[in-house]
């Protein structure tokens, strides 16, 4: 640090946080050098010294942490720190809820899926949602094999030397435990035991936001040794792989964790209706303050475990839990200016830019506006919200932040409103391309109309395309991006995503090398190129994603690889789809595939057919198959049972299944379920009171069965 550096006590408020983001700035900077290029340029003492001073200006003021704050980085380059695991049964994440109508919604929606009489109840675990990370504990004839965290859901790090260092942990598990059992639940840290580690901490440069940072900074050390200095707890609450059934319910599983060892949460309870989960919820937000540890909500199980298994699942969460979340935590700031954001789909997004403020323990200083309408004081229906009080650059503003959403803007208090505040204009152009930004008849997002030649939107369709859930491809990050984007040189540039997998042969070709170019060194550039090689091959549902097609999300491009099962398929499919004109037109046959798959509605189906209906993307399209592979997908399900890869048209009432759950069953077990009945149908489950379709099969000659015969059939009487 070449500047005078003043004592921290003296400095202003305004001062320090002008440090601390040129610390982060040079610290980050400094760790990339040291860990990406191994090639470090100052010294490990003036490294530490940014680090100490970078603590002691938080200490002073804490308000000031940043987001970024190098404070609140864990280690050094942490996911190569430690082995993966591939956990056997999926670590999944909760639904959210927010309110009591949503939570009476969850319930109608089991028992819905259920198809439960009304007469009977349904039973419900309540318990805290435990602020902390997730971790898996494999034993394996009763000893501790595997600890893992929950990583992607489906690949954890291992942990395990650090977590036998945890005394809250069982190593060995009593006579009466199963041979295999993963049990699983959260490792966090008590709140007085994280406040006396930060003031501990504070001399040595590293300080922790709060606990859950705390205890998976803790918990992610190269030094198993570090890690037992730490104060860190575990609850269990939840099991994967076990090699027996561990009970019938929730409630008596996670007692018998409790006898084996395991801290259990003491609030779980059991309850038997909506007022009783309600009831429960209450109870424990009022103690939520007084509780030694971080709690964000009460997550409610279905408590019977058969009911659990006939629930199942939805991609990413069971349908048989939810998290009830606490009300967002809520501040007031300065709004010192609007920005509007340019998506990839051309959607203009203003952007707050506030004051620094710490909501719920996290520095906030973006937030969004969502929409014009609603900076004006309008609702998506139309109607007033605020009052009608509308937003300016200047209002004193309510900022709400709630879990891992993006904080929002959600009052402004007129008192505070400054004389000269103007009413914000929202721009009918679009800020990166000029183009006119129009907004649709029934709408609330203005679009530019700029499309292919809208820089903003093919700067964000390609970090769409590399992002995590996409391609992932590592070292492309927005500021890459950005640069091949807008570099002069041909050999230098990326317009499309399959200019990404060609740059590597226009440069071998080329003069200009990306290696001596101020930002990129020779190992990250071989990095680079490594990692792009890579991804030549790639899930087929990863690279639907990370085309950007309009509504197709993860959970959507998963459903149509699981479906299609191929690239090609699909593509075929949607190439040959013909979109109904109106009501009472069916489509065609393409359409009606695409159309029926569980999930899938008129509005993502059409996104994909339009998709492939522009020669633009076409060819975009075909010039990335030229360079990456997608990979074919394998049929899910129990693929030997004895449906896999049949259709299979549910039809009339049915008795001891709902229309939802005959899907979810059939599908799990491999088949397609189809709507409708045609020549590719191989089974029709008709139960009474069917009409057509089981006219239409008996003509076709296709086998039908009764409700009854199909439990026989897959083997579930
Ligand atoms: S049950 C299949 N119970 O919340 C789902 N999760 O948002 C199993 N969490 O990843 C999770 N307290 O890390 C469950 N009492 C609790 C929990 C809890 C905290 C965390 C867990 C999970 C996340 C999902």
């Amino acid at each position: 640090m070449s500047e005078i550096v003043r004592p921290v006590e003296e400095l202003t408020q305004a001062e320090a946080a002008a440090e601390l983001a040129r610390l982060a700035l040079t610290i980050a900077e400094n760790d990339r050098l040291y860990h990406l290029e191994d090639a470090p340029k100052i010294s490990d003492a003036e490294y530490d010294a940014m680090r100490l001073r970078n603590a002691a200006i938080e200490t002073r003021f804490p308000e000031l942490v940043r987001s970024d704050s190098p404070s609140l980085k864990v280690g050094a380059a942490p996911s190569a720190a430690f082995t993966q695991v591939v956990h056997s049964v999926p670590m999944l994440s909760l639904d959210n809820v927010f309110t009591d109508e949503d939570v009476v919604d969850f319930i109608a929606s089991v028992r819905r899926f259920l198809a439960w009489p009304a007469d009977r109840e349904i039973i419900f675990t309540a318990e805290p949602k435990i602020d902390g990370l997730s971790m898996s504990l494999r034993y394996e004839n009763r000893r501790l094999v595997t600890a893992a965290t929950r990583g992607d859901g489906t690949t954890g790090e291992n942990v395990t030397a650090n977590i036998r260092t945890i005394k809250e942990i069982p190593q060995h598990l009593p006579k009466d435990a199963p041979d295999v059992v993963e049990v699983r639940g959260e490792v966090y840290m008590r709140r007085d035991d994280f406040f006396a580690l930060n003031q501990r901490m504070a001399e040595t440069g590293q300080v922790f936001a709060n606990p859950r940072n705390s205890a998976a900074g803790s918990l992610r050390q190269k030094d198993p040794e570090v890690t037992r200095s730490r104060p860190l707890k575990f609850f269990a609450y939840a099991w994967g792989e076990t090699s027996e059934p561990l009970g019938e319910t929730q409630y008596d599983v996670v007692q018998r964790f409790g006898d084996w060892g395991f801290q259990i949460n003491k609030l779980m309870d059991r309850c038997h209706s909506v007022e009783d989960i309600l009831a429960h919820y209450r109870a424990i937000e009022a103690q939520r303050s007084e509780l030694p540890y971080d709690i964000d909500g009460v997550v409610y199980k279905v408590d019977r475990l058969d009911l659990q298994a006939r629930l199942g699942f939805r991609s990413r969460s069971p349908r048989w839990a939810t998290a009830h979340k606490f009300a967002a935590e809520k501040a007031t700031t300065v709004l010192t200016g609007i920005d509007i954001q340019v998506g990839r789909t051309g959607a203009l997004t203003p952007v707050a830019r506030l004051h620094p403020v710490t909501v719920g323990g996290v520095v906030v200083t973006n937030a969004t506006l969502h929409n014009e309408d609603y900076i004006r004081g309008i609702g998506n229906n139309g109607q007033p919200i605020r009052d009608g009080r509308d937003i300016r650059v200047g209002d004193t503003v309510i900022v709400q932040r709630a879990g891992d959403v993006i904080p929002q803007i959600i009052d402004v208090v007129l008192e505070k409103r400054p004389a000269d505040a103007v009413r914000y204009v929202f721009p009918d152009r679009c800020p990166a391309c000029g183009s006119h930004a129009v907004r649709e008849e029934g709408e609330a997002v203005r679009r530019c109309t700029g499309g292919l030649i809208c820089p903003a939107q093919a700067v964000e369709r390609l970090r769409h395309f590399v992002s995590r859930n996409a391609l992932d491809i590592e070292g492309l990050g927005e500021k890459q991006i950005e640069f091949f984007f807008n570099a002069e040189d041909p050999a230098l540039r990326v317009r499309a995503p399959a200019d990404i997998f060609t740059l590597k042969a226009r440069q071998e070709k080329s003069l200009t090398k990306l290696e001596n170019i101020e930002g990129f060194g020779a190992v990250s550039v071989r990095k680079l190129f490594a990692a792009i090689d890579d991804r030549r091959q790639v899930e087929f549902s990863r690279f639907l994603f990370g085309l950007g097609i309009r509504h197709i999300g993860e959970t959507n491009a998963k459903r149509l690889a699981r479906h299609f099962l191929s690239f090609s398929a699909l593509r075929a499919a949607a190439e040959s789809a013909v979109i109904p004109q109106g009501k009472g037109d069916p489509g065609n046959a393409a359409w009606q595939e695409i159309n029926g798959i569980n999930g899938i509605g008129d509005v993502v189906a059409e996104g994909v057919v339009e998709f492939f209906a522009e020669d633009h993307n076409r060819e975009a399209v075909d010039a990335l198959l030229q360079e990456v592979t997608p990979l074919d997908e394998q049929p899910v399900g129990e693929v030997s049972s004895p449906v896999a890869g049949k259709t299979v048209v549910f039809t009339g009432s049915l008795e001891k299944m709902s229309r939802d759950e005959a899907k979810a069953m059939a599908e799990k077990l491999g088949a397609k379920v189809a709507g409708s009945v045609s020549k590719k149908t191989d089974l029709v489950v008709a139960g009474p009171g069917a009409g057509s379709k089981l006219k239409q099969a008996t003509d076709l000659g296709i086998e039908v069965i009764d409700e009854d015969a199909w439990f026989v059939r897959v083997g579930k009487v």
